[in-house]
């Protein structure tokens, strides 16, 4: 593996034809980086290239992952004639201008969320996306989640009636403790908001992916309740600090955030979000009620889908013979042996890879859903400084 090099193989200066086995670029090699590359090459593609953050993480990211090439420089790397598709799986602040070098050079783009910094900036790269012609999707993987496929054909259906709430939450404990650090900390790494912006934006896509409606108006407040932190300056999503740290920096960015919400429709909603409920690891839950019945997804019990009527109440299995063909068509093994968060990962890039084909897969998240959930973050920040509701 030479670093930044070319093999001379590929002779295309701008991907604009499909070749047989497309040429992924991960960028990034940290926690989600190794996860796109697993799907990237279980949808069939190359890596043919990864970068890190320096040229040594990049030759060891090259070899963990099995990728063709190490790239010292994420710009030579997403703008590489034998690439066809970047992942872009970097601190946020990368996302926007990676993006827009790639799809200049003519690349289809899978961009991590929070898609930018703002929705101005997710806004600009939408824009980018469709002048360019390119396929542009995020990660929003949890609609991939057979049960949360069956909540969203089941409100479809009318099963629920008309909807009268949606509320819910995403607690995570990773940050819970001073000692806890990661470049999400920092707003010029991270964007202004850090817990909204990093799991709130999956609840609201999810939310808006299930029932249908937008969220059109909040009334938020946030909090940073651990002031200060020890810096950890190589410490990765999920781990604690592994030596004696960096001295202390202050934060800024929430650590949690409440929101109440109404929908388009005028559904009323509420949402908890924190990355400092100790216990909470990855505590997605959301639940919708309508005048006959009720649904509940939760992201750690991803098998069964909790339904709720007045007259009874079931945990429906994932067993594709009951299931939505939305749902069934998710469905990689037989109920009782569970599925996870890699599925979806597997199920949304194989999506991703055949919309560059030319399919139109159902749900896919595009880029216009990464402003979606960065218009909603905005109005959160905007809505908790000034005391007040604030549309979208
Ligand atoms: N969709 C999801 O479910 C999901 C889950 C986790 C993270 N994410 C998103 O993925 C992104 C990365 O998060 P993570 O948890 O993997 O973080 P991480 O800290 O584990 O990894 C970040 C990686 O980026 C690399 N990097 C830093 N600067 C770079 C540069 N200039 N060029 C190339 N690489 C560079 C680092 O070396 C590291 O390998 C974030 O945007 C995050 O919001 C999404």
């Amino acid at each position: 593996m030479g670093e930044g090099g070319r093999t001379g193989s590929v002779t295309l200066g701008v991907a604009t034809t499909q070749r047989a086995v497309l040429g992924a670029a991960i960028v990034g090699a940290g926690f989600i980086g190794a996860v796109h590359a697993r799907s990237a090459r279980m949808a069939g593609a190359r890596i043919a290239g990864v970068s890190a953050s320096t040229p040594e993480r990049s030759r060891e990211a090259a070899e963990r992952l099995g990728a063709e090439r190490a790239y010292g420089d994420a710009e030579a790397l997403v703008t590489a004639p034998d690439v066809d598709v970047v992942h872009l799986c970097t601190p946020n602040h990368l996302h926007a201008p990676l993006a827009h070098a790639a799809l200049a050079a003519g690349k289809h783009v899978v961009c991590e969320k929070p898609l930018a910094l703002g929705a101005a900036e997710a806004a600009g790269l939408a824009d980018a996306a469709a002048s360019a012609g390119r396929v542009a999707t995020v990660p929003f993987v949890y609609r991939y989640h057979p049960m949360a496929l069956e909540a969203r054909a089941r409100v479809a259906a009318g099963e629920l009636g008309a909807l009268r709430m949606v509320h819910g939450g995403y607690l995570q404990d990773w940050l819970s403790t001073a000692d806890d650090d990661n470049w999400r900390i920092e707003p010029e790494l991270g964007g202004a908001s850090r817990a909204f912006a990093d799991i709130g934006s999956h609840w609201c896509d999810l939310a808006e992916f299930i029932t249908g409606d937008t969220i059109a108006a909040v009334c938020a407040q946030t909090a940073t309740v651990v002031p200060e932190r020890t810096r950890h300056d190589s410490a990765r999503a999920f781990e604690a600090g592994s030596n004696g740290g960096n001295g202390r920096r202050p934060v800024t960015t929430e650590d949690l955030a409440t929101v109440m919400f109404r929908t388009a429709a005028g559904v009323l909603g509420c949402l908890l979000v924190s990355q400092v409920s100790p216990g909470r690891k990855n505590h997605l839950h959301l639940e919708v009620a309508g005048e006959r019945a009720s649904v509940r997804f939760e992201q750690e019990r991803p098998e069964t889908l909790w339904i709720g009527r007045r007259e009874r109440t079931e945990a429906l299995w994932r067993d594709a013979t009951y299931l939505s063909p939305a749902a069934a068509r998710h469905t990689v093994v037989p109920v009782g042996h569970p599925q996870g968060y890699l599925d979806c990962f597997d199920a949304f890039v194989a999506d991703s890879y055949a919309a560059i084909g030319g399919a139109e897969p159902d749900g896919l998240p595009r880029f216009a859903d990464g402003v979606r959930t960065a218009r909603v973050t905005d109005a959160v920040l905007a809505s908790s400084a000034a005391g007040a509701w604030v549309d979208v």
